[in-house]
């Protein structure tokens, strides 16, 4: 009689939840606060997906900022201070105070951390890009791996690797798709992301190692690539676990529609890796509208959700008044305001949270 009452007391609860299969991936969770998740953390982890944000150092001040921060999230990549900027600014010269500080930080509020990232054209010293010697530039790679790796042994659970290494004509992901010529690429050849990511694994074999790169969610040139590059690298058995789509969606980037990020999620999931949405915002710029913006937060949101290989999806900021957006050149929205994320300027949730939760929920919009 009780095994009745308790089988029945729980279906509704086993209905709510899609079950995730693939090994690598927490398992959901069934639970009362699966039907009405009081945060985006409760809500991700009924789907098997770790929500997560960004830090600068200078945040951790801000308490009405971090206790927010905590509470929403479980999974947390530094803004910057794990760039090779930051940790290695100059050649033997490692910085690890404010980077230590945000995984300090993370550590105390039960958080997972993920580094971010280990080779990159973009925020790397000078002294880097002056190298001309293949011998040489191969060595740095490896002892800057070796270094901050080890650093932070124990307290990573994933590092983005390498970091956007394909190029096309536009930034929303067509034309003429390549590899970009960084110092790395015009030194070491295409060869070099491999040899990253045996070098990081060489280093621990436990944490997650990631390719990462923008435009890479919708139906265009530089998705078609990175599929063909992560074929390649599956087939020479290069220590890959996954790919990081960033999901900064709308100008400069692409506009990937949900049906489009769920099918360059399913091919990458047959290559048997695993995906993440690692800088997810949508900005407003070009005249788009919030209703637009809210049932696009929708749509991605629910392609992870559905999908048992999305195991992860991090936003690009908490609150809109601290979106990279504001004050990054490139954003193309110089007289507009991005408002690209969860949280108001004053920490508010906004529409476009209660999508994130429908999704996650299964609710309709
Ligand atoms: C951005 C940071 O948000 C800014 O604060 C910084 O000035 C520039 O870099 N893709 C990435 C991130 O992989 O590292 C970038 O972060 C945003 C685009």
């Amino acid at each position: 009689m009780k095994q009745y009452v308790l089988i029945a007391a729980l279906l509704p609860l086993l209905a709510c939840s899609t079950a995730k299969t693939n090994p690598n991936i927490a398992e959901p969770t069934t639970s009362n606060s699966c039907q009405t998740p009081s945060t985006l953390k409760v809500a991700g982890e009924c789907k098997g997906i770790m929500m997560g944000n960004v830090l600068r150092q200078q945040q951790i001040a801000n308490v009405e900022h971090v206790t927010l921060l905590a509470e929403e999230f479980n999974y947390l990549t530094p803004e910057n201070a794990t760039k090779w900027m930051h940790l290695q600014p100059e050649r033997g010269v490692f910085d690890y105070g404010k980077a230590d500080e945000i995984v300090n930080f993370a550590q105390k509020n039960k958080i997972k951390v993920k580094g971010h990232c280990l080779v990159w054209h973009s925020q790397l010293p000078q002294w880097v890009d002056d190298i001309t010697d293949p011998d040489e530039l191969k060595t740095v790679m490896e002892t800057h791996i070796a270094q901050v790796m080890g650093h932070f042994k124990g307290r990573m659970y994933a590092w983005d690797v390498v970091n956007e290494a394909i190029k096309t004509d536009t930034d929303v992901g067509d034309g003429n798709p390549r590899m970009r010529k960084t110092v790395f690429q015009r030194l070491l050849g295409d060869e070099y992301i491999d040899m990253a990511f045996k070098m990081a694994r060489k280093q621990d074999p436990d944490v997650k190692l990631y390719y990462n790169d923008y435009s890479i969610d919708a139906d265009n040139d530089k998705a078609d690539y990175l599929y063909e590059m992560l074929k390649g690298m599956v087939q020479r058995g290069v220590p890959i676990d996954g790919v990081g789509f960033q999901m900064h969606i709308g100008t400069p980037n692409n506009v990937a529609t949900g049906a489009e990020v769920a099918k360059n999620m399913q091919r990458i999931a047959d290559l048997g890796l695993e995906i993440i949405i690692s800088e997810m915002d949508i900005n407003l710029c070009g005249g788009r509208n919030e209703a637009w913006q809210q049932a696009l937060y929708h749509d991605i949101t629910l392609a992870c959700a559905e999908q048992p290989a999305c195991s992860a999806i991090t936003f690009w900021g908490l609150n809109d008044g601290s979106s990279w957006l504001n004050s990054w050149e490139g954003a193309g929205c110089k007289t507009e305001k991005p408002m690209p994320l969860l949280f108001d300027n004053k920490y508010q949730k906004k529409q476009t949270y209660e999508e994130v939760i429908n999704a996650l929920t299964g609710r309709e919009l």
